[in-house]
C-alpha cells in the first residue's frame, strides 16, 4: 500500500429493501442502507418509526419478512443473536444487561471468562482479566481508577461505555447501538458520543439509533431517517445539513401527530384526516 492510495470505503452490511410486519402490522417496509467499516450509520425516527425492529432485525433477533442482508457482499440471516454476533454483529441494548452487583471486570467477561490451567485445576484467571478490563477500558479513553467496583455504580453514560469497549475488545465489527444516550444529559451524552467516535476510528462500522438530530450529526456520516415504518430518506453526510436533518425529522413528526389527533377527534374517515394523511405521504 502506498500513501497515496484513495480511501476506499468497505461495506460490511448492506440493508436491502427490508421490511417486517407482525401479523396484521407493518411495522416497516423497503429500507435500504448500509453499513461501512469505520463510518456511523444514524438511524433516526421518533417513537414508533420502527427503530428498533429495525435493529433487531441486523442483530438476528428477528427475521425479516422482505428484504435482504448482505454481509460483506454475501446474503445472510441470522438464526438468533448469537449466529449474528458469531459474524462480528454485536448490539448493545438500551436496558444494558448488566449484573448490578458485579464488578466491572465480571461484567466484562461475562458469558465468556478467561481461565487458567487445565483438568481439575482450572480456574478463573481473575488477574489478566482485571487487568485486561483495565487495559481495554484505558484504550477507550475510559480511566476506571477500580475495575473491582460493582457496575452498578457507575453512571448510565460509563455503563454505556463499557459495554462499547466489550464489544471493540471480542471483535465486533458492526456495533449497534439502541438509542444509547435517550436517557442521559448533556454532558454524559457527549461522552457517549466520543466513544462512539473512538469505535469508529477503530474501524468499526457503527449503527446508531437515536431520535436527537443533535446527537446524530457530529458523529455520523450517514442518515437513516424513519417515519411510521417508512424511510424518509437515507443521506450521506455531504447530502444534508444539521438544518434540515432537524426539519425532516420535526416535520414527520408534527403532521403525524397532528394527524393522530384529529383521526381520534373526527374518526378515520374525516376528510380533513384523509388530507392530512396525503400531505404526510407527500412529506416522505
Ligand atoms: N412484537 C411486536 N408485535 C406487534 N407490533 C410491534 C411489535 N414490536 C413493535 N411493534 C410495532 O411496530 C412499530 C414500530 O415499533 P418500534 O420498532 O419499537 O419503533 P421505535 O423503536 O422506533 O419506537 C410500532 O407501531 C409498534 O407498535
Ligand atoms: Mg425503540
Amino acid at each position: 500500500m502506498t500513501s497515496t492510495e484513495p480511501k476506499t470505503r468497505i461495506t460490511i452490511l448492506e440493508v436491502n429493501n427490508i421490511g417486517k410486519s407482525y401479523g396484521a402490522v407493518n411495522a416497516l417496509a423497503g429500507i435500504s442502507t448500509v453499513v461501512n467499516a469505520g463510518q456511523v450509520t444514524c438511524v433516526l425516527g421518533d417513537n414508533g418509526a420502527g427503530k428498533s425492529t429495525f435493529i433487531k432485525i441486523l442483530a438476528g433477533a428477528h427475521t425479516p419478512s422482505e428484504g435482504q442482508l448482505l454481509l460483506d457482499g454475501e446474503p445472510v440471516t441470522f438464526s438468533s443473536p448469537r449466529a449474528a454476533l458469531d459474524r462480528g454483529i454485536a448490539t448493545v441494548y438500551q436496558d444494558l444487561a448488566v449484573v448490578p452487583l458485579m464488578p466491572v471486570w465480571r461484567n466484562f467477561f461475562l458469558g465468556s471468562e478467561l481461565t487458567r490451567g487445565s483438568g481439575p485445576f482450572r480456574r478463573l484467571d481473575v488477574k489478566e482479566m482485571k487487568r485486561i478490563t483495565l487495559t481495554e477500558l484505558l484504550n477507550m479513553g475510559i480511566d476506571l481508577r477500580d475495575v473491582d467496583q460493582p457496575i452498578g455504580t457507575l453512571s448510565g453514560g460509563e455503563r454505556q461505555c463499557v459495554a462499547i469497549a466489550r464489544a471493540v475488545y471480542f471483535g465486533a465489527r458492526v456495533l449497534i447501538l439502541d438509542e444509547p444516550t435517550a436517557a442521559l444529559g448533556v454532558k454524559q451524552s457527549g461522552v457517549v458520543l466520543r466513544y462512539i467516535a473512538r469505535a469508529r476510528d477503530r474501524g468499526l462500522g457503527v449503527v446508531f439509533i437515536t431520535h436527537n438530530p443533535h446527537h446524530a450529526f457530529p458523529v455520523g456520516d450517514r442518515f437513516l431517517l424513519l417515519n411510521r415504518g417508512e424511510s424518509i430518506g437515507d443521506f450521506e453526510k455531504s447530502k444534508i445539513t444539521l438544518g434540515e436533518l432537524t426539519s425532516l425529522m420535526a416535520g414527520g413528526a408534527e403532521l403525524d401527530s397532528l394527524t393522530h389527533e384529529l383521526e381520534r377527534e373526527l374518526g378515520a374517515d374525516s376528510p380533513l384526516v384523509k388530507e392530512l394523511e396525503a400531505e404526510n405521504q407527500q412529506a416522505e
